[in-house]
């Protein structure tokens, strides 16, 4: 099974692996039957045979036009394969895939900032209540009419929440359950969305979760998001089990394992983008068959993948290929560290903001490491405007600390 999903390289060696056993198996029942003058005889041949080989994938590697199918497998992976081998035939596309295709291209010709005021949408994705709201109603004191707030939370659902906070009280929408890693993360994703795009004015979507903070004042934020033209999507192609190992082929044809993207959950979104995720039917409904429990194929977090693989498709220099929500995974566990009261300093969170590149490690043997500066319009900016994950308890210290941190 997990051979299915391994790199080319991976399987021709797999394959070639394979080959060479069943030569070896011949070769000694031939051994057991020839006699000894015709035995070195094939040596002979054999060796003639291995050097023909050998300088046949040498000249492969020096004139690499003719045989780049073989070259990279040899010659490690530094000749672009892709570049020079004829494009495949185009697909015929299906109906639905067609319309997706024409409303991409106007949706994404749409002019950023259509309204006079624009506002920015915090879209909160938490099973209950939010134990850091005093740190949000100090972000957000003094910009009124500058953003709106949006609660989902899944747990709360035929409770109409009492939020004692002015700021939150009422804003909380109709939601459902929600599991983790599953479809029904999606679709509150998009049923925040789909009430953030109700006010026009809305024109960037951050989603954030209960345990978020933020790590800048409400202005940098502001004139960071609404000042670039882009997504804050993080996105990359993870060769390991936890990125292409969760592709599977009834993703075909519409999206094909080179498209897959893997990235964290927590995005933001201009308005145009917001808009495809919830025009989407093609790709959307892809994931939400394939992912469902109890198919075999369930595997395939949703969350992770979806919108990082569909916005690549239809736009990839339109996202950043990293979130602005620092997140810290250097513990190596199945969930990122959780910062406690003693871990909450200046310190830590102005060594956040001076963070300029991004790092993705592969999933695989390997953990290949790639860092990138963060940049924006061609012009290097600070990474992270949110940081998650923040236990309750860090709330006073918190509050504390942040008139510090974002007085410069
Ligand atoms: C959008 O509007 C904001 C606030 O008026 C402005 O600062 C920003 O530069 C505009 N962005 C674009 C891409 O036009
Ligand atoms: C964003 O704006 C820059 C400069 O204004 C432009 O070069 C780039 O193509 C735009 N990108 C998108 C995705 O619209
Ligand atoms: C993000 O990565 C994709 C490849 O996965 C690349 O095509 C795109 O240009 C990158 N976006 C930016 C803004 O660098
Ligand atoms: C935080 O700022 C306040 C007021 O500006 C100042 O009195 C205090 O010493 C600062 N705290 C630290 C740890 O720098």
């Amino acid at each position: 099974m997990e051979l299915k999903f391994q790199s080319p390289s991976g399987e021709s060696a797999t394959q070639a692996r394979k080959t060479g056993g069943h030569d070896q198996q011949r070769r000694t029942m031939q051994g057991a039957t020839t006699p000894r003058g015709r035995g070195a005889r094939r040596r002979v041949w054999i060796a003639a045979l291995i050097s023909m080989v050998f300088l046949s994938v040498l000249g492969a590697c020096i004139y690499p036009p003719t045989l780049l199918r073989v070259c990279p497998l040899f010659c490690g992976a530094s000749v672009p394969p892709l570049q020079v081998l004829p494009p495949p035939p185009p697909r015929i596309l299906s109906d639905q895939e067609l319309s997706t295709r024409v409303l991409v291209k106007d949706i994404l010709s749409l002019p950023a900032n259509l309204t006079e005021m624009p506002k920015i949408a915090f879209m909160f994705l938490t099973p209950g209540p939010l134990p850091l709201v005093k740190l949000w109603e100090d972000f957000f004191r003094g910009h009124e009419g500058k953003f709106s707030v949006y609660v989902h939370a899944s747990k709360l659902s035929t409770l109409k929440t009492a939020w004692k906070s002015p700021l939150f009280a009422n804003h909380d929408i109709r939601s459902q359950k929600v599991d983790w890693g599953k479809i029904s993360m999606v679709d509150a994703e998009r049923r925040l969305i789909t009430n953030a795009l109700q006010d026009p004015d809305n024109q960037h979507f951050v989603l954030l979760s209960e345990s978020c903070i933020p790590v800048r004042s409400f202005d940098f934020v502001y004139d960071y998001l609404l000042g670039s033209n882009v997504s804050f999507v993080d996105c990359f192609d993870d060769p390991g089990p936890h990125g292409r190992g969760r592709y599977t082929n009834p993703f075909l044809p519409e999206i094909r394992v080179e498209e897959w993207r893997k990235g964290s959950q927590w995005f933001t979104v201009k308005r145009q983008h917001a808009l495809l995720l919830i025009a989407d039917y093609v790709y959307y409904s892809k994931f939400k068959q394939i992912c469902r429990s109890g198919a075999e194929t369930h595997n395939c977090y949703p969350d992770e993948h979806y919108v990082q693989t569909f916005l690549h498709m239809i736009d990839p220099s339109g996202i950043t290929n990293w979130s602005v929500t620092h997140v810290d995974w250097s513990e190596g566990k199945w969930h990122p560290k959780k910062y406690t009261r003693e871990d909450v300093n200046i310190k830590l969170l102005k060594n956040i903001q001076a963070i300029d590149e991004n790092v993705h490690v592969s999933s695989d043997l390997k953990k290949q490491l790639s860092r990138r500066p963060c940049m924006v319009n061609g012009e290097r900016k600070p990474c992270y405007l949110f940081a998650r994950k923040y236990l309750p308890e860090t709330l006073n210290i918190l509050l504390d600390v942040f008139p510090n941190i974002t007085n410069t």
